[in-house]
C-alpha cells in the first residue's frame, strides 16, 4: 500500500506579509518550506511526496529538497488562486496505483511521525478521512461585525481540526472534482458524502498565519 503526500505551500502569505511568499519566509536558517519537507521525508510511513509550491517557485523548491536531502520528493507543481486548487494540482501527480494521500499544510512546520501514524491507522477500518483535532478549550462566541456579541457557541463537542489529513486517493479525487470548495480536504470529502473520523492531534502543529506565529515555531525548533 503506497502512501504519497501532497505538501501544499501555495499560499501567498498575506497575513505573515513577508516579501516572499509564506513557504519561502525564513524559519531559523532556512526556507519554512525546509522543516515539514524533511519532516515528511523522514517519515517511515511516506512513500513519496509531491511539493505545491507558489507559482514561478516550482525550481527552488526543487533545489530546497535536494539542499536538505530529501529524497522522496518526485514532483514540485504551481499551486492555484485556491488551496483546494493547490491540491487539484498536486493530486495530479498522485498515481493511479497509489493507495493513500496525505494532504498536509507546509504552514504547520512541526508535523510529527506520530500525527502520521494516528491519521492513517483508521483508513484500513474504512473511514472516508482521517483528520487531526483538538477539543475547542476556549470558550466561543459568535460576533457581529460591529463587534458585538450575538451568541455564545457551546463548546460540547467542538474541535479544532489541523493537518496532515489521511484519505483514501479515489475518494479525495473525487471530492476535489465535485467543484466545491473548503478551507481543508476533510470539508470537501464531507461535502461529497464522505464519513470522517478525528484522532488527536498535537498542540506543536500550531499554523503560521502571522510574524508573531513564526517567532514561535522558530523558538520551537
Ligand atoms: N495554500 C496553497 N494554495 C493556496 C492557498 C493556500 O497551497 N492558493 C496552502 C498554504 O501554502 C498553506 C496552507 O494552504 O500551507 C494553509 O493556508 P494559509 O495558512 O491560509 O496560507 P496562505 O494562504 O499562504 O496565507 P494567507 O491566507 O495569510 O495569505
Ligand atoms: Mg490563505
Amino acid at each position: 500500500m503506497s502512501v504519497w503526500a501532497i505538501l501544499v505551500a501555495a499560499g501567498r502569505g498575506e497575513r505573515l506579509g513577508s516579501d516572499q511568499p509564506k513557504a519561502f519566509a525564513k524559519l531559523g536558517e532556512l526556507p519554512l518550506l525546509a522543516e515539514p519537507l524533511r519532516r515528511l521525508d523522514d517519515s517511515e510511513w511516506i512513500d513519496a511526496v509531491v511539493v505545491v509550491a507558489p507559482p514561478g517557485w516550482e525550481e527552488p523548491a526543487i533545489l530546497l529538497a535536494e539542499e536538505i536531502g530529501a529524497g522522496k520528493v518526485r514532483a514540485s507543481v504551481p499551486g492555484g488562486e485556491t488551496r483546494t486548487d493547490s491540491v487539484r494540482a498536486g493530486l495530479a501527480e498522485v498515481p493511479e496505483d497509489a493507495a493513500v494521500v496525505l494532504v498536509h499544510d507546509a504552514a504547520r512546520p512541526l508535523v510529527t511521525d506520530a500525527v502520521v501514524e494516528r491519521v492513517l491507522a483508521p483508513l484500513s477500518e474504512g473511514w472516508d478521512g482521517v483528520v487531526p483535532g483538538l477539543p475547542v478549550s476556549d470558550t466561543v462566541k459568535r460576533v457581529g461585525s460591529d463587534g458585538a456579541v450575538e451568541e455564545t457557541v457551546s463548546r460540547e463537542g467542538l474541535w479544532a481540526v489541523q493537518t496532515p489529513q489521511a484519505f483514501p486517493v479515489a475518494t479525495l479525487r473525487r471530492a476535489v472534482q465535485s467543484g466545491a470548495d473548503a478551507t481543508d480536504c476533510s470539508g470537501l470529502v464531507a461535502a461529497a458524502g464522505g464519513r470522517v473520523k478525528v484522532v488527536p492531534g498535537d498542540p506543536l502543529l500550531l499554523k503560521i498565519t502571522t510574524a508573531a506565529d513564526l517567532a514561535r515555531v522558530a523558538s520551537l525548533l
